[in-house]
């Protein structure tokens, strides 16, 4: 097999007495859409956070494209090429859809206060390409007739689509999302498992997305690991993982008896 874009190993975090993560180990393979799954408080968020750098682990490693990035700051594990979104949209109320998209661009040469002053015209090229780039990103979330709207006028399931969008004007390597489709209509829901497996594919991404429901997690993912406790508790197929009686009772409950 080829070398996992994402290894979290034996990785520890504790809030106090609480083992919030408590010894996870899981690898994410390049290329895939890999599904973090779990009951409420199993420790999901809480890997994201120190895999993007938002917390710095107790213990263990977390390796990516092979090089070692535990506890870096997040900027710098962003400019690695890994990109989160949040369960609680974190989008600036004030600034237009659009204006929130823009914002996230990465740097690129002729960026700096005497470039722009020097070679104003390029400054401006540069602007009008990344507020095409904007454009098409959110076309692909169907934001687009929206973008000149401030972002504080979205619906609860619109702000997660601009969460989406935002982190892909990032131009991520490994995107880490977050309960994507929370408070999302189902039949927005629906479309966002093809627009991510789009993304997937037209973007040569990795993706790593915690997600609630169930229908949803199935048809998106080739790969489930399911954490209970701070812990994984298994890792595979997601027919396999879903038919596991251990995941059952872990987890999944009356809902699938
Ligand atoms: N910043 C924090 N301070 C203290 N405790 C925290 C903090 N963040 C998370 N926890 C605790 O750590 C445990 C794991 O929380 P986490 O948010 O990672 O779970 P989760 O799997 O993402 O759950 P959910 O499905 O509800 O989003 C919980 O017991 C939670 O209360
Ligand atoms: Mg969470």
């Amino acid at each position: 097999m080829a070398e996992p874009i994402l290894v979290v190993d034996r990785l520890e975090k504790r809030f106090g007495g609480n083992r919030a993560v408590d010894g996870a180990t899981f690898s994410v393979a390049r290329g895939s859409i890999t599904g973090l799954i779990g009951p409420n408080g199993a420790g999901k968020t809480t890997c994201f956070n120190c895999i993007a750098g938002a917390l710095r682990p107790d213990g263990g490693r977390v390796t990516f494209e092979g090089q070692d990035i535990t506890g870096l700051p997040p900027h710098r594990v962003f400019e690695r090429g890994v990109v989160r979104t949040f369960q609680i949209p974190q989008e600036l109320g004030g600034m237009t859809v659009l204006e929130n998209v823009m914002l996230v661009a990465r740097d690129h040469p002729g960026e700096h206060f005497l470039e722009v002053c020097l070679r104003p015209w390029r400054a401006r090229a540069r602007e009008e390409a990344v507020r095409v780039q904007a454009l098409e990103i959110l076309r692909q979330v169907a934001l687009d007739h929206l973008a000149l709207q401030p972002a504080r006028n979205l619906s609860g399931g619109q702000r997660k689509l601009l969460e989406l969008a935002r982190a892909l004007m990032g131009e991520p390597k490994l995107l880490l999302l977050d309960e994507p489709s929370a408070g999302v209509n189902p039949t927005l829901a629906q479309r966002l498992v093809d627009d991510i497996r789009a993304i997937q594919r037209e973007r040569d991404v990795t993706i790593l997305v915690i997600g609630h429901d169930m229908d949803v997690v199935a048809r998106l993912c080739d790969t489930l690991v399911v954490m209970t406790s701070g812990r994984v508790l298994v890792e595979g197929p997601p027919d396999e993982v879903l038919n596991n009686t251990e995941v059952q009772e872990a987890y999944l409950g009356s809902q699938y008896r």
